[in-house]
Order: structure tokens, then sequence, then C-alpha cells
């Protein structure tokens, strides 16, 4: 059963198994992908529903440009196809864009900002599309941008602190992912929210996923609520500080 009063307020996913749930089918993988934003519908929808705060989706990284280009054009042109702002309006949901988007083409740079621009003012879940993006680029971009500052004068590299450089992370907006999830048997981080996950709960699957569903995510929440999350401190301290509160 899942606690509804202690839901992580971000949940960040690695979309895998797109490819490998095609090919078990003797299908093209793009087929894949298809089946792909049919689960991102559900699991969106999902955490709306739930009151879900920030969902975070790993949708296409730096690596990935260097996949065939027919397949990097289908994930572009579904990309299109799929962020309907009809939908997004509907279910009061808000949706972002985070990731390096010089390298995008033209049409799919419009089809985000005017739907960024169009969902800005929605109050209820913020969906975050990860695209073109990897941890070590944001991080990278972040380190940039300060040493702007500082050489502009206006900031003093002793005040350089945690805070300033999540201030200048794209993804600034957003807080820190409690769960974060990996579909398709994988192990690992795979360049994703490097800075954001220092202490997020770690969850992986062996759902490729098109599969994931609704029973999937509620399994991967139940199991992030039995964890105890210490924050570098003892199991007793955190005990203590959960009877205080
Ligand atoms: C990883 O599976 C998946 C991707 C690189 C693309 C994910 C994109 C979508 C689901 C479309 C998203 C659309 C919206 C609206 C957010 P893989 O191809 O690496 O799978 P494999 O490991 O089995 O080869």
């Amino acid at each position: 059963m899942i606690d509804n009063q202690r839901l992580p307020q971000h949940i960040a996913i690695i979309m895998d198994g797109n490819g490998r749930w095609a090919q078990a089918r003797g299908m093209v993988r793009s087929k894949g992908h298809q089946a792909g934003v049919e689960a991102v519908d559900r699991i969106t929808s999902e955490c709306s529903r739930m009151g879900i705060r920030f969902l975070t989706l790993y949708t296409f990284s730096t690596e990935n440009w260097n996949r065939p280009p027919e397949e990097v054009n289908a994930i572009m042109q579904l990309l299109i196809t799929s962020l309907v702002e009809e939908t997004f309006m509907k279910n009061n949901v808000r949706m972002r864009v985070i990731g390096d988007r010089e390298r995008l083409a033209p049409e799919v740079r419009k089809c985000i900002e005017d739907c960024e621009d169009h969902t800005s003012a929605n109050t209820g879940l913020t969906l975050v599309i990860a695209l073109s993006y990897s941890s070590r680029w944001e991080i990278t971009d972040a380190m940039k941008r300060i040493a702007q500052k500082v050489k502009d004068g206006t900031l003093e590299p002793e005040d350089i602190n945690e805070q300033t450089v999540a201030e200048n992370l794209e993804s600034h907006f957003m807080p820190d992912p409690e769960l974060l999830i990996r579909t398709g048997g994988e192990q690992r981080i795979s360049n994703y929210l490097l800075w954001q996950c220092a202490y997020s709960e770690l969850y992986f699957t062996d759902i490729f996923w098109p599969d994931f569903d609704e029973k999937a995510l509620y399994n991967a929440i139940e199991d992030y609520q039995h964890r105890e999350r210490r924050f570098g401190k003892t199991s007793a301290q955190v005990k203590a500080d959960t009877e205080r509160k």
C-alpha cells in the first residue's frame, strides 16, 4: 500500500528498453519508441492524478545523437507529434525542457518552446523532458555561467558554494528527485542528473519502458517508502528526528 502522505515530490525516470521491446516482437526499434510514448502518457497522467509535483523523463541524451540518423529522426518526429498542448492544458501540466537546445532542429525547438510558453501558468505536475541532455553538459554549462559572473566582477570566487552551482544549473527550477527509476534492466545512471541525484533513492526494474504501467509505478513508490533516508546521519538519529516531528 502506498502512503499518500509520504509521496516523493519529484520522480526522475530513465526510460530504457524501447528498442529491445520492439526487437523482441520482430518490429523495428522506432515502434518501441512509439509504444514508449504511450507509457509516457500513462505515467504522466498517473503522477498528475497522485499529486506528484515533478516528473523528469530522460528522453534523449547527448550521447543518443550518435545513434543511426533514421532513429534520431524518428524520435524527434515522435516528440513533435506527442507534445500535445491540449493534453497538458486539460491536465493542468506545465511542460519544461532541459538540455542543449542548440543541437535541436528549428522545428523541434519551436515545438518545445511553444509548449513551454503555453503551459507555463499551469499549476499541476511539472513534466520535465530531458532532451539532448547530459549531466556533464549541464554542469559544464553551469561552470561557464559562474566563470562569466566572476569575470564580470559580480561574483567572488570565495562566495561560490553548493547553492551557487545548483542555481546555475539549467534545472535550477526543480527540487532534487527523491526517487530515480530506471527501466530496462541496466543498473547505471548514464550521465543523468548526477548533481541532483546525490541523495536520491535508486530503483531498477527489468520491465521495458513500453510495458511500464501504473502498477509498476506503485511498486517503485512503495519500495521507496520502505527506504530509510539517512542523508549521512545514523539510523538512530533519523528515528529521533522522525519522532520529534
Ligand atoms: C531508451 O530506449 C529510449 C530512448 C532513447 C528514447 C525515449 C523516447 C521516448 C519514449 C519518446 C518520448 C516522448 C515524449 C513525449 C517524452 P532504448 O532505445 O535505448 O532501448 P534499448 O536499450 O532496448 O535499445
